[in-house]
């Protein structure tokens, strides 16, 4: 028997000796493609490609494509476990030309591959072409030599294949395989085609034209090749069975339900085991490529698969958690051709275990209102649409698993009313939201997210990517359309920029088309939690509505955020381990050029605190360990050493990042050196932080300290320009920056000793000692009274009582005036002996100085008194009033 693994290899070997590139399959989230929910055809990797946008891998490809079709426009779900070959999740082999060849080698070498490499009897095979395709039909007659009515001509789409509404099409060809007349059913185009005799194993399309909005609109390029064909049928096929879950790859997954369940799949319980085998490859696949379980867009579609698995789960008897103990049985099946299988396993495990917990606790109540609300019901009922809500909104029961529940009692679910009683529900909340006071000009946020839901964020692992325009804001109200020079806000369906939220500042960037739409986006902020609204201003071309663009955020700028934003974290731990467990995050701001960190404390950090934090910071970022994330619960996020941060609001799930060294927390635990819930976007490992630097440590109010730091190039400039500082002090002081410190330490001390000599030197000059002929004490005589009147310039005032002190001591007796004058300014002080105190008064005779200074007062004693005025060139003036007044 040849293996599904097998076909895969052959057919990928069969062209690579084509000169075929292979390719390996790209991720299942498409997110260069706004309109895709997910990769849902071989040849969606390569659209671009095709229309000229890109250049191709090479001119030929071939992969094996991982495909889902659940959710958005190909949504295979409500069909899966109940019919022979509808899955959720698939494979397709394909081949490309990208303008190389065309329809004949295309033709040539599938007929090549199917009847001379794997052997298939050309007497079961039929092809069809495009009714007007002659071409094909001439071609396919001269390899073939089929009877004419062996290459049906279809004039329907069937035949004329497109991606979507937008994108590469043209006509093609399919490859039918005859399952033999045991089975009901009639060549395609007959009216008994829908039955299960003839299935399609092989699209060939020939790409011609590229359409918008279903209309052909150009021809591409150059034509070109793109077919696929599904695994699972031509598995069928090659194996020589009819049912596609009757394949290797599906019997050995569903053994392993019935090991792990002791159910035989046989009966009614064929089909739970085949919801399983199938739900188990989608949702672990989707893991893989980083979808996790959520109650928005594809994560919710994700849910939905995964609840619908649980519930036949449930069904079949299972007593614990099913599905993470199938995970293993598909990594051996699968993992070797889908390394990402392998290293997604123990997350996939980790996560559908949770989810399958977390769903059993309500998964019992919710069946039983179900059995109440249907008990006396018989085929052709309908559950009314509250009952269904009830069971969404409280359950946890996604509307196609009632549908799914019911489905076997031929019972239905009243879709109209499901939705009335989700309508009633929002409007309930809008009502309580307006209630809460919100500023009303934010309405028009509610009108977007209700309308449109949430936006999607790609950004945890992507810059870029392409989207739908959903709205545009124009001075606080929507419109179609916006032109040059319009500053507005623009929304779409999914985006890269992180909104401003939890302290970290919005993403920058721009966004752009090819048709010549060119916007600025300054910030992105975050109305309402959940939508992501680009501000800025169109630069060029104009935008509307439904426009598809690119999405590129300033990625240098990101990866500084990132670098900031991921010190927090380390900063947080650091003090805590430095300062103790009562410090916690009061509040941060973390932008591209610097961030900052509040945090509970009572006193300032000492400097050798913060050369403490510093350094283990930095060894921290040296460590260079990858960062982790995790999505977990609230509850098990604080259990697995989560700092919980007291009042944030929570969701039903937590992003768990953990940072620093493995094990590497300084309590001991054995838990990450951090480990926080955030939302932001963070590095991948902390060796991207470069480098940390603390610059700032202030107090924000009593209880509460911050601190400023810089990571990476910003530290590293901060720390040169502060060498630079260095340097130009030791030039000056004409030394090297080494012995800088020492030179200004000793220049601070000669300059203590040089101050404190000139002190003396002018005392020693007002004594009469400087010789220096500038104003040394001369004694007069008035009316008999020895005075002794001076001007002494850069006198220090503290100085004036002991001159003054040591006249009078000379003298014996008489008056003695000083005048220092520093600045421009006086101080005046006048010292009468005690024998001459009851004729003057010192206090008086300052006074009249002081006055002639432009001052006021002066006081003191009879025998010596103080004052100063603002005019320090009158002191001659002051001096001689002292005379005049002392002569009366
Ligand atoms: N793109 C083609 C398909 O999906 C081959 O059928």
């Amino acid at each position: 028997m040849t293996s599904t693994n097998d076909i895969r290899r052959s057919f990928l070997d069969y062209f690579g000796s084509h000169e075929h590139a292979e390719v390996a399959s790209a991720p299942l989230v498409p997110f260069s493609d706004p309109t895709l929910m997910f990769v849902n055809a071989g040849m969606v990797p390569f659209k671009n490609a095709f229309t000229g946008l890109e250049q191709p891998p090479a001119p030929r490809a071939t992969s094996a494509q991982k495909c889902v079709r659940a959710g958005g426009k190909h949504n295979d779900l409500d069909n899966v476990g109940y019919t022979a070959r509808h899955h959720t999740f698939f494979e397709m082999l394909g081949n490309f030309s990208f303008g190389d060849y065309f329809k004949e080698q295309a033709i040539h070498h599938a007929w090549t591959l199917l009847t001379r490499e794997w052997g298939l009897d050309p007497a079961r095979l039929l092809v069809t072409v495009y009714h007007t395709d002659d071409e094909a039909f001439d071609l396919w007659k001269k390899l073939t030599g089929f009877a004419d009515e062996k290459i049906i001509r279809i004039p329907t789409k069937d035949n004329f294949w497109a991606m979507g509404s937008d994108g590469p099409c043209g006509p093609c060809s399919e490859i039918f395989y005859d399952h033999g007349d045991h089975i009901w059913g009639g060549p395609p185009g007959s009216p008994e085609e829908d039955g299960d005799r003839f299935v399609e194993i092989w699209n060939l399309v020939f790409m011609q034209h590229a359409q918008e909005n279903d209309e052909i609109v150009a021809d591409l390029p150059k034509p070109s090749i793109d077919t696929g064909m599904g695994i699972e049928r031509v598995a069928a096929v090659m194996q020589g069975v009819h049912d596609n879950y009757d394949t290797d790859t599906f019997k050995h997954l569903i053994a392993a339900s019935e090991g792990l369940t002791g159910v035989k799949a046989e009966g009614d319980r064929t089909a739970s085991h085949r919801v399983i085998a199938d739900h188990l490859r989608s949702t672990s696949f989707l893991m893989a490529d980083g979808v996790l379980p959520s109650n928005e867009g594809r994560g919710y579609v994700l849910r939905r698969i995964m609840r619908r698995a649980m519930r036949h789960a449930h069904l079949l008897g299972a007593s614990e958690p099913l599905m993470h103990r199938l995970v293993p049985a598909l990594v051996t099946e699968m993992g070797q051709a889908y390394p990402e299988l392998q290293r997604g396993q123990a997350l996939i495990e980790e996560v559908l275990e949770r989810e399958e917990t977390q769903f059993r606790r309500t998964l019992d109540k919710g069946l039983k209102l179900l059995d109440e609300a249907t008990g006396d019901m018989g085929e052709g009922g309908t559950l009314d649409g509250e009952t269904a809500f009830k069971l969404y909104d409280t359950y946890g029961f996604p509307y196609d698993l009632t549908e799914d529940a019911l489905r076997s009692r031929g019972i239905g679910v009243d879709r109209n009313g499901f939705d009335a009683a989700m309508q009633q529900q929002k409007a309930a909340a809008r009502a309580a939201w307006k209630g809460s006071g919100e500023a009303a000009s934010e309405d028009v946020w509610f009108d977007i997210a209700e309308r449109e839901g949430s936006t999607e964020f790609t950004g945890y692992n992507s810059t870029t990517g392409e989207a739908a325009v959903v709205a545009i804001v124009k001075d606080g109200a929507e419109v179609d359309s916006a032109n040059e020079g319009d500053a507005v806000v623009i929304l779409t369906n999914q985006t890269p920029f992180y909104g401003e939220s939890g302290g970290q500042t919005g993403d920058a960037g721009r966004i752009w088309t090819p048709e010549g739409l060119e916007f600025a986006v300054e910030t992105t902020n975050k109305p309402l939690g959940r939508l992501h609204t680009h501000v800025g201003t169109i630069a060029k071309g104009s935008v509307k509505l439904g426009d598809a663009v690119h999405l590129e955020v300033d990625a240098e700028r990101r990866d500084r955020i990132r670098a900031n934003h991921s010190a927090t974290h380390l900063v947080h731990a650091a003090l805590r381990n430095r300062l103790g467990g009562h410090v916690t995050q009061k509040g941060s701001l973390v932008s591209d050029d610097r961030f900052r960190f509040d945090f509970s404390h009572p006193k300032p950090l000492s400097e050798e605190d913060v050369a403490a934090i510093e350094a283990e910071v930095n060894e921290e970022i040296r460590a260079n360990e990858t960062v982790g994330t995790r999505l977990m619960t609230p509850e098990d996020a604080v259990e697995a050493g989560a700092l919980a941060l007291f009042g944030e609001k929570y969701g039903d799930e937590v992003r768990v990042l953990s940072m620093g060294r493995k094990g590497g927390a300084r309590d001991g635990s054995g838990r990450d050196y951090s480990v926080e819930l955030c939302g932001g976007t963070h590095v991948k490992a902390t060796g991207d932080i470069g480098l940390f630097k603390i610059v700032s440590e202030s107090a924000v109010s009593s209880g509460v300290r911050r601190i400023e730091a810089l990571t990476g190039e910003a530290a590293r400039q901060w720390l040169v320009a502060r060498d630079e500082a260095v340097k130009a002090i030791a030039s000056a002081l004409k030394t090297s920056p080494d012995d800088a410190p020492t030179r200004v330490a000793a220049l601070v001390e000669e300059r203590k000793r040089l101050e404190k000599e000139l002190a003396e030197a002018k005392r020693a000059l007002a004594l009469g000692g400087g010789g220096s002929g500038d104003a040394g004490p001369a004694d007069e005589d008035i009316g008999g009274v020895t005075f002794s009147g001076q001007v002494i310039d850069g006198l220090n005032p503290k100085e004036l009582r002991p001159l003054l002190d040591e006249a009078k001591t000379r003298m014996g007796s008489g008056i003695a005036a000083i005048c220092a004058v520093n600045d421009g300014k006086a101080a005046f002080a006048v010292a009468v002996t005690d024998d001459l105190t009851d004729r003057f008064s010192a206090v008086e005779l300052v006074r009249t100085g002081v006055e002639a200074l432009g001052g006021k007062g002066g006081g003191g004693r009879p025998d010596m008194a103080q004052g100063g005025g603002p005019d320090g060139s009158k002191a001659d003036v002051a001096l001689a009033a002292v005379r005049s007044t002392i002569a009366g």
